[in-house]
């Protein structure tokens, strides 16, 4: 991407840049760093003039002039030719060292993390060891066979693609290996979707929050988000500060924007709901199954999270009740995001589409990665009592860290996944995914998840870190908190009144 950021889009996406907590420059830096990290504001994009940001934010050139600096001494800014840099990323730094493990929010590929960071950026999980490792043995032997072949493969090999179908059937939704698009993982996926059934400037429905890379490859695809807003959390628990109400999905909102907007696609996480946790009941599945194909709507399904079912609840998956659901799965987050596997079921000429449109992308998947999926989609339920069991105690954990450590956050309780949603006591997100760093912890900011500049009230933690780590991560948060606090500015807009619900 390359192009320009004028000064007034630059200080919308700042906000509440300016806290009073370090010298104005370094916070003007380290805000601009951040939404280059987390991709709000693109790589190789010229920032405005020193004189138009100076202008714009009422604030000195110097003041400018030295956030530029520190920006490109940190590798964040081109030196460029004449004064206006250009976003980009450190080409060198440290090595690995992920202490949360994960996959990249976005803007910023193989970016590592410092040694001693906590990760609250990710919401992933380290590989189930031994089962991965026991499939790739079998794979290494089942592998001769298909040597003589030539290896490409649109759909994905036959045994991964009979597994994935067999999953679907057992589920309760009949399938064939004709139904089965095999992927690197379902954001793979969601672009052969994305790039097969939705074209430029066509809307796209979304959940209001979402997952964050999904709403990136929807913009990407130059398709405009229909944001329908999740209901906010109910009945905050007088004591533990987590929510006692199921507050769903706001079914008559998605049923108006389906009715009125006619979104070319509607993108949905029923199962375990990123970043909220939530599960759709049974009886609004039926409904939105039902209001989108009034609208004309392709439904389509990420089922990514479905496995990490934490209170055993059952519901069934949304293609069940309807074949033009489009459904995304992947292995990630019940085995190993490393894998990267993912599928489409959808009705067949559909599946002969998307196998069309992926070769403009890729000619097919690695051969010995499928083969091992195939054995782990066999056998998917193996790892996950001792996945579940340790994502329960963790969801416990933080619960009650966040009640009695973090005082005027409410968070509610997931039903499954890999996080937790949090309302704060401030619209001091991006301010905290600021300072973070300073107390040992990465967080994504609420942002992420919306658009407009929707969540600065919200930050999602993920407890895919055992308790201990749990416990640091929230001493760090609180902190950051109190840094904030201490600041001027900050206090005045903890004593506003609270920001209309957006969630
Ligand atoms: C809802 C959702 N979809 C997709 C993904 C990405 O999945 P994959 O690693 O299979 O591309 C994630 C990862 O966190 C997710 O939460």
């Amino acid at each position: 991407m390359s192009g320009s950021l004028n000064p007034s889009s630059l200080a919308r996406l700042l906000g509440e840049w300016n806290l009073g907590a370090a010298p104005a420059y370094r916070e003007l830096a380290d805000v601009v760093r951040l939404l280059v990290l987390d991709g709000r504001v693109p790589l190789d994009v010229a920032l405005p003039s020193e004189r138009a940001l100076a202008a714009t934010l009422g604030i000195s050139r110097t003041t400018v002039t030295a956030a530029y600096s520190l920006l490109r001494e940190q590798g964040f800014l081109s030196s460029g030719q004449g004064s206006r840099g250009r976003t980009c990323i450190p080409q060198s730094g440290p090595p690995g060292g992920h202490r949360g493990g994960g996959a990249h929010l976005s803007g910023a590929p193989g970016l590592a993390v410092p040694d001693g960071i906590l990760d609250l950026a990710y919401a992933s999980l380290p590989a189930s060891g031994e089962v991965v490792h026991r499939a790739f043995a079998s794979a290494l032997t089942e592998l001769p066979a298909l040597l003589p072949g030539f290896g490409y493969d649109a759909l994905g090999v036959i045994p991964l693609r009979e597994a994935i179908a067999r999953h679907y059937s057992a589920a309760g939704v009949p399938t064939t290996a004709r139904q089965i698009l095999v992927t690197s993982g379902a954001q793979h996926a969601l672009n052969i979707v994305l790039r097969t059934l939705a074209g430029r400037s066509d809307k796209v429905l979304v959940e209001h929050p979402s997952y964050p890379n999904a709403l990136d490859a929807i913009r990407a695809a130059g398709c405009r988000l229909v944001p329908v807003a999740m209901p906010a959390a109910v009945h905050p628990h007088p004591r533990s500060g987590a929510s006692g109400g199921r507050p769903g999905w706001d079914l008559e909102a998605i049923e108006t924007a389906l009715r009125q907007q006619r979104p070319a696609m509607a993108y949905v996480v029923p199962d375990f709901h990123n970043p909220t946790g939530r599960l759709m009941p049974d009886s609004q599945r039926r409904r939105l199954v039902r209001a989108a194909a009034a609208a004309g709507t392709v439904l389509v399904v990420d089922e990514t999270l479905r496995e990490l079912n934490l209170d055993g609840v059952d519901s069934t998956p949304l293609a069940a009740f309807s074949p033009a659901v489009v459904s995304i799965g992947s292995l990630s987050k019940s085995h190993w995001a490393g894998l990267r596997t993912g599928w489409i079921r959808a009705e067949e000429p559909l599946i002969q589409r998307f196998a069309a449109a992926r070769t403009t992308m890729d000619l097919g998947g690695p051969v010995v990665e499928q083969l091992a999926a195939a054995h782990l989609v066999n056998a998917l339920a193996e790892p996950l009592p001792a996945r579940l069991a340790s994502l329960r105690d963790n969801r416990d954990a933080l619960l009650e860290l966040i009640a009695g450590r973090l005082p005027g956050w409410q968070s509610e309780r997931p039903d499954g996944g890999l996080s937790v949603w949090c309302r704060l006591p401030a619209p001091i997100s991006t301010a905290l995914a600021v300072v973070a760093p300073d107390f040992g912890i990465r967080l994504a900011a609420g942002p992420r998840f919306g658009t407009g500049g929707a969540f600065e009230h919200y930050l999602r933690v993920p407890f895919t870190l055992p308790p201990e780590q749990l416990e640091t991560a929230v001493a760090a948060l609180r902190s950051a908190q109190d840094k904030l606090e201490a600041s001027p500015q900050l206090r005045r807009s903890l004593g506003a009144p609270p920001a209309a619900a957006i969630a």
